[in-house]
């Protein structure tokens, strides 16, 4: 397995390409299953988990063949094994936004419940109750979840809790539905009106996207799209705080600004100071980085996604923050690994108490999730002496080639391949 070795104490200086959103980009892949026309994704991450969701689609399948451009052919969908096996959900969970689309186009599909991860039981229970408001007949056994559905019709439903997948599931198999489906407290997230923007470029008929109700007109059948990604604001956030914590000064070009706004707030709050320019946003990181207390929330509150990365700020900043995880039971699994490198952090329940100033030291350290390994990559920017991460696998499902982008900003890093252990 691949290890990251970082010499810490580098101010990042110069800029960055944020890449396409992989929280938007692996719902716009199941979308294409919502036709029959070949469909095509530009400005895709080189990510790990959008090529297993090709593989997924192959396993359906679409003939799939690109990577920074995918294109995507579900011809032949129709023939394949409408099945998202155990071994494909259990290495990514967002298997699970297949449903959607293969029951309104198909009438039915086999899908093995994800399981828990890391960093909770991330149940689906949602994504079944908004899918069977519109008609679908739903089996749970032997770990799979069996749907059918002569044809879908249009419903109304109430989530009993906001949920990014859940909305997009149930919003991608009403576009297909007989009749009007009214979707309430849905998720706001940009990935959610990213992925509402390309339904209706397939011409799906949708309103209030983006709003905490959804309203979608179901028609008989939906074109093939050419769409082209929307930039990552959780690695535009994860590079802004890279900036931020090195005393750095770093402008992330094409950093989607407008969906930033939460992070901004706290980056500010703690002392950056962060310009919005015509070609992305500049971060410049002060001297003296101040205490910020951080509740995470449903967009547009401050995302639970950077709750890790801003975790490390909060321990190099000169006071006491409290960040408080309200949307994941189990987020916290950085925190262990960033005590080990000199940060003194107290878990509580659901919310950790940062004491910071306390200088960190490079470790050996070990990664367990995606935005846990990124947490402990920006500790390593900073600690003094050498930190070696293990498991960055965890990393290649959320941040493309991030060595060699922290090495042109000039971080001390370097992957070695294939390490022991
Ligand atoms: C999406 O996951 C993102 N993944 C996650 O990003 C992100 O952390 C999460 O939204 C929250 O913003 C993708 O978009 C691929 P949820 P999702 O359904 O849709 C509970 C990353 O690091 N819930 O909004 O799976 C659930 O347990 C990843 O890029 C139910 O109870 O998240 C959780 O506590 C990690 N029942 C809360 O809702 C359900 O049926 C939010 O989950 C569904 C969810």
């Amino acid at each position: 397995m691949d290890k990251i070795v970082i010499h810490g104490g580098h101010r990042l200086r110069g800029e960055v390409v944020i890449h396409g959103a992989k929280n938007a980009a692996l719902l716009i892949q199941c979308a294409a299953l919502l036709s029959d026309k070949p469909s095509a994704i530009r400005h895709l991450p080189k990510l790990s988990d959008i090529a297993t969701m090709g593989s997924l689609l192959e396993h359906l399948g679409c003939e799939v063949e690109g990577d920074r451009t995918m294109n995507i052919d579900p011809t032949r969908v129709a023939e394949g094994s409408l099945e998202a096996p155990y071994d494909m959900v259990k290495t990514m969970r967002a298997s699970v936004t297949v449903m959607g689309p293969l029951l309104a186009r198909y009438g039915h599909c086999r899908v093995s419940l994800p399981g828990g991860c890391a960093i909770g039981a991330r149940p689906i229970d949602q994504h079944l109750k908004g899918l069977e408001a519109l008609g679908a007949k739903i089996t749970l056994r032997h770990g799979y979840v069996d749907l059918k559905a002569r044809r879908l019709k249009g419903g109304s439903f109430m989530f009993d809790t906001v949920t990014v997948g859940g909305t997009q599931n149930v919003m991608m198999a009403a576009t297909l539905a007989k009749g009007t489906s009214r979707l309430e407290n849905v998720a706001r997230e940009p990935e959610v009106e990213e992925l509402a923007r390309v339904l209706v470029k397939m011409g799906a008929q949708i309103t209030g996207a983006g709003s905490s109700v959804i309203e979608i007109e179901g028609v008989d059948e939906l074109m093939g799209f050419d769409h082209a990604v929307v930039p990552d604001r959780i690695e535009a956030g994860t590079f802004a705080v890279a900036a931020a914590i090195t005393r750095g000064d770093v402008l992330l070009l094409d950093a989607p600004v407008d969906h930033m706004h939460a992070t901004i707030a706290k980056l500010e709050e703690a002392g950056a100071v962060c310009h919005v320019e015509s070609d992305g946003l500049r971060v410049v990181g002060p001297e003296r980085l101040e205490p910020v207390d951080i509740s995470t929330r449903p967009y547009p509150g401050f995302a639970t996604d950077m709750q890790a990365q801003m975790m490390v700020l909060a321990a190099c900043a000169h006071g006491q923050s409290l960040i408080t995880e309200t949307i994941f039971e189990n987020r916290f699994m950085h925190v262990p690994e960033l005590n080990r490198m000199g940060a003194d952090i107290t878990v509580q329940g659901h919310a950790a108490v940062v004491r910071g100033g306390s200088r960190l030291t490079g470790a050996e350290v070990m990664a367990t999730d995606l935005r846990a390994s990124a947490s402990l990559v920006l500790a390593g920017l900073v600690a003094s002496g050498k930190t070696e991460i293990r498991r960055v696998y965890h990393l290649d499902r959320g941040y493309e080639a991030i060595e060699k982008r922290l090495r042109g900003l000039g971080a001390n890093v370097r992957r070695y391949h294939r390490a022991k252990g």
